[in-house]
């Protein structure tokens, strides 16, 4: 389905610079040769991942052997290597305990001398010493020939190579920029066109969500949207995804976000929320909810204001000073929609 994030999009736009550079990098490896090794680096959700997996899957067509691994999910090098035995051979790897320069001939055997392309996805969740052990596995192996693609958000993990492999390894970067508000608009409507029936997103929706990516910064929150929007439209009976969808979608996705901070409130603090978020009017004093609180709860004035000191520094809440009458007032600014807050708290309890 074209709105899920592991949806391999066959046309990738505007990423022809990345693409071109990642492939002449590579090709030597259609000669036999080793190719230089290759850091992809950028912002989440600029395309890295993809653009990866495309080249790769070209590469594959021209039968190179190639292996893409997630980084996060290995937690040591000979679960890095078991995995590029497995993809290389199709087997599952022998079993643990082999020494990992076992591991190591079984898969320059499998290579019959072929260079072997490796993409360490998210590279910089390796630990310390898995990290390198398995890049100097990798680039100093005497028995195969290897092209790494590392890829990676930032180049902390540069910093954490030993001075010897630090030395010796040069990646060619290869960066991937954020997408500007026209690019990340022609992304998304390629989804449409191909997710929706026509004439389903009213364009008031579509500009909607475009505005919301271009706030965050991610293609991926612009994919969610999209699904969610279109299942709350569905919901309701509509063929139409309308600028109500979209907001119904954020607004669910901002109770999932929030449920981490309510979790974090005892049952006094949240009781102050509710209050905060249920009152009508617009200019709420904190002397307001206190005379509040006092009749429903009980509460001393000093643990009041631990409360609300709380909620701001949580950014439930603002405080911000005015005046009212003769004295000093602190007023309370809600920083939410308040029927995003009571939704949360009502799920929480
Ligand atoms: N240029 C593009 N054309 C079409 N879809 C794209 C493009 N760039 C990103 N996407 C989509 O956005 C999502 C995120 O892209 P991707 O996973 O490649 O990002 P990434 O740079 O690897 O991010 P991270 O650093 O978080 O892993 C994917 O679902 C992908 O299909
Ligand atoms: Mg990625």
């Amino acid at each position: 389905m074209v709105f899920d994030l592991d949806y391999l999009p066959p046309d990738i736009l505007h990423r022809e610079l990345q693409i071109a550079d990642l492939a002449a990098c590579l090709r030597p490896v259609l000669r036999d040769v080793a190719p230089g090794h290759v850091l992809c680096i950028g912002p989440p959700s600029t395309g890295k991942t993809t653009v990866v997996r495309y080249v790769l899957e070209k590469l594959e067509e021209h039968g190179v052997a190639t292996a893409y691994l997630r980084c996060p999910v290995l937690r040591t090098s000979y679960n890095v290597f078991a995995k590029i035995f497995e993809m290389l051979s199709g087997k599952v790897p022998p079993q643990k305990g082999v020494p990992l320069f076992k591991l190591l001939d079984e898969i320059a055997e499998l290579l019959e001398d072929e260079v072997l392309v490796v993409a360490l996805d998210d590279i910089n969740f390796l630990p310390d010493s898995v990290l390198n052990e398995v890049l100097m596995a990798l680039v100093k192996s005497a028995e195969f020939k290897v092209g790494v693609i590392a890829i990676a958000t930032s180049k902390g993990f540069v910093a954490r190579l030993d001075a010897y492999l630090g030395s010796i390894v040069h990646f060619h970067e290869i960066v991937f920029p954020l997408y500007t508000r026209k690019e990340v608009e022609e992304i998304l409507r390629w989804r449409v066109e191909h997710g929706f029936y026509p004439g389903v997103m009213t364009k008031e929706a579509f500009e909607a969500i475009v505005d919301l990516v271009v706030r965050n910064g991610d293609i991926r929150y612009g994919l969610y949207l999209l699904r969610r929007a279109g299942l709350i439209a569905e919901r309701r009976g509509s063929r139409r995804i309308e600028i109500e969808d979209v907001e119904r979608a954020r607004e669910g996705e901002e109770v999932v976000a929030l449920a981490k901070s309510i979790a974090a409130l005892n049952s006094d603090e949240r009781e102050a929320l509710k209050i905060i978020y249920s009152l009508d009017e617009e200019n709420i004093t904190t002397g307001d909810i206190y005379a509040i609180m006092r009749a429903e709860v009980g509460l001393y004035y000093e643990r009041f204001y631990e409360i609300i000191g709380k909620l701001e520094r949580l950014r439930f809440i603002d405080l911000v000073f005015g005046r009212r009458g003769r004295g000093r007032t602190r007023y309370v600014v809600r920083r939410y929609e308040p029927k995003i807050i009571l939704e949360a708290i009502r799920n929480y309890g």
